[in-house]
């Protein structure tokens, strides 16, 4: 009945807009940051992912970095992030503003792909501002630790992410709000919604007038807001929503 109402709901969008994070992901075996599994339930952000603690030790923070780049490099889309792309080429929604830095939306072929938290797909050097692909890099790893600038030599070599204590990258987050305030349905995806400003992207939308429907593995505190709720795996869900579309 939900998933049906969801249908719906979407195929009577004109001004959709989706907000994803890192439980999109997880059935391309790229694991999540909190819950089960989360990575957060092994190492403090504080230490690992801030811009302190990255330029104290570049080394200590590549050491964590690259067993999630690893994975996230050779990860490939799911029927999650396709049936987004799906429903953006139908035109019920209008972009895809996402928390995750992994480029599986963009592989999945979305065009208009917001990305709130930067993309880990390429490197910059602090120092000298030269920028690499991340798979160069990674696989530099190995002898080189931290690995340094292939221009200036210099040891600060960081991902275009946004790590805490660094500003999210202002055309995106505007962007983001723009379209949810202007929203009709807002489908946030796979994300714990506890990570601001993100969070409150779909809290717009929904002042703004938005139906909102939540698809994630657990309860979010969203969860009252939202016309559906569904409790389960995107990369269900998502395509038995796209597979009930009016034609
Ligand atoms: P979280 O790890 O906080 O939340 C992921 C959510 O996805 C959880 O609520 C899970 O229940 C849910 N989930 C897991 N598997 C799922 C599946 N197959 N289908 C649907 N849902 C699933 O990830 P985010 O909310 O994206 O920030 O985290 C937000 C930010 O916190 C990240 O962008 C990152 C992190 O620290 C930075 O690095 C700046």
């Amino acid at each position: 009945m939900t998933v049906e109402r969801a249908a719906e709901l979407l195929s009577a969008a004109h001004s959709g807009l989706a907000m994803t994070g890192a439980g999109v992901s997880a059935e391309s075996g790229i694991p999540t940051f909190r819950g089960e599994g989360g990575i957060w339930t092994r190492y403090d952000p504080v230490k690992v992912a801030s811009i302190d603690a990255f330029l104290e030790d570049p080394a200590a923070y590549w050491r964590v970095s690259r067993e999630r780049g690893g994975i996230a490099l050779a990860a490939r889309p799911n029927p999650g992030h396709y049936a987004l792309a799906s429903l953006e080429a139908a035109g019920l929604l209008v972009a895809i503003a996402t928390q995750n830095t992994d480029g599986l939306h963009q592989d999945s072929g979305c065009r208009n792909v917001i990305e709130l938290h930067g993309s880990s797909r390429t490197v910059r050097c602090l120092d000298c501002g030269a920028r690499e692909a991340r798979s160069d890099v990674q696989a530099r790893l190995e002898v080189e630790m931290p690995p340094r600038c292939k221009a200036c030599g210099g040891i600060f070599l960081k991902p275009t992410v946004v790590l805490f204590g660094e500003p999210m990258p202002l055309p995106a987050v505007q962007e983001a709000f723009a379209l949810a305030r202007a929203a009709d349905v807002m489908l946030v995806v796979g994300t714990s919604l506890v990570v601001h400003p993100a969070a409150d992207i779909p809290l717009a939308a929904v002042r703004s007038g938005a139906r909102l429907i939540v698809v994630n593995a657990e309860p979010t505190s969203f969860d009252s807001l939202a016309e559906v709720v569904i409790h389960g795996r995107s990369g269900e869900v998502l395509p038995e929503i796209v597979s009930r579309l009016d034609a």
